[in-house]
């Protein structure tokens, strides 16, 4: 079957690079990443770090938007470096602490990426009152939407990600894929089977085996619809 707007296509490419990435990721080299990586601390695990930078690869996308920036930036623009075309990341983060640490981080990779540090706002999301970043639109690293969001943030101690797939779908366009990192950790779990339940088929969840922390892949299929089906609704303090 064929759309008018390409739109099945645009699914139907982000489930290969999906499935491409998750055969490669075993493969890539995290060797240009100076700091020590463990499956517990702060920064992205190594699966997950691995699993980007294969994701980029296979997505080959001109924008990825990232909350929660750290180790995983640099890997996504070292991932973006070797691409043909060219990609601008963004990545939120909404501390000046560690906006400023993944700034110096980043080296030569640096032009590449935006970064923006946002205060953490309580809004109201599909009907739930969660924290989310209060991002600047003017100072995106592209106007573009984004193939690939990487939802890493906000930490559980500042209210979690409750907000962040209603918020990674702002800046999303059919086929792109929107991945969370601890997606086995009881909130994010919650938060990710409360959604699909919501979005019903504007959505395909992927939950693929084998990372430390969880990790699930969203992939939007109908945007119009999906906005539709997480309108806010008034919820009271
Ligand atoms: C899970 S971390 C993001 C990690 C990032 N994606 C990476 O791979 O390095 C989520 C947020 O926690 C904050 N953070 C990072 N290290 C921290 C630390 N040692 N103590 C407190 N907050 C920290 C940062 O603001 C970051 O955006």
């Amino acid at each position: 079957m064929t759309t008018t707007d390409g739109s099945l296509d645009r699914v139907v490419r982000a489930r290969e690079a999906l499935q491409d990435a998750l055969r490669g990721a075993d493969g890539v080299d995290l060797s240009f990443v100076e700091e020590p990586l463990d499956e517990h601390g702060w920064a992205g695990a190594p699966d997950l770090l691995r699993f980007l930078y294969a994701l980029v690869r296979a997505v080959e996308p001109r924008h990825v938007l990232e909350f929660g920036s750290g180790v995983s930036t640099l890997v996504l623009a070292q991932a973006a470096a070797g691409l043909e075309g060219t990609c601008a990341i963004t990545s939120v983060d909404h501390d000046p602490r560690f906006a400023a640490a993944t700034a110096e981080s980043l080296g030569a990779e640096a032009a590449s990426v935006t970064l923006q540090c946002a205060p953490l706002v309580a809004r109201v999301r599909a009907g739930v009152l969660a924290p989310c970043y209060l991002v600047d639109q003017g100072l995106l690293g592209s106007n573009r939407a984004a193939d690939l969001v990487v939802v890493d943030g906000p930490p559980l101690v500042l209210g979690g990600r409750d907000g962040m797939l209603p918020q990674a779908l702002e800046y999303a366009q059919c086929g792109s894929i929107i991945v969370f990192d601890d997606a086995g950790r009881d909130c994010e779990r919650d938060a990710i089977a409360r959604w699909e339940k919501q979005l019903g088929n504007a959505v395909e969840v992927h939950r693929p085996d084998g990372f430390a922390r969880g990790l699930a892949a969203v992939i939007l299929a109908a945007p119009t619809t999906a906005q539709i089906r997480l309108a806010p609704r008034a919820v009271h303090p």
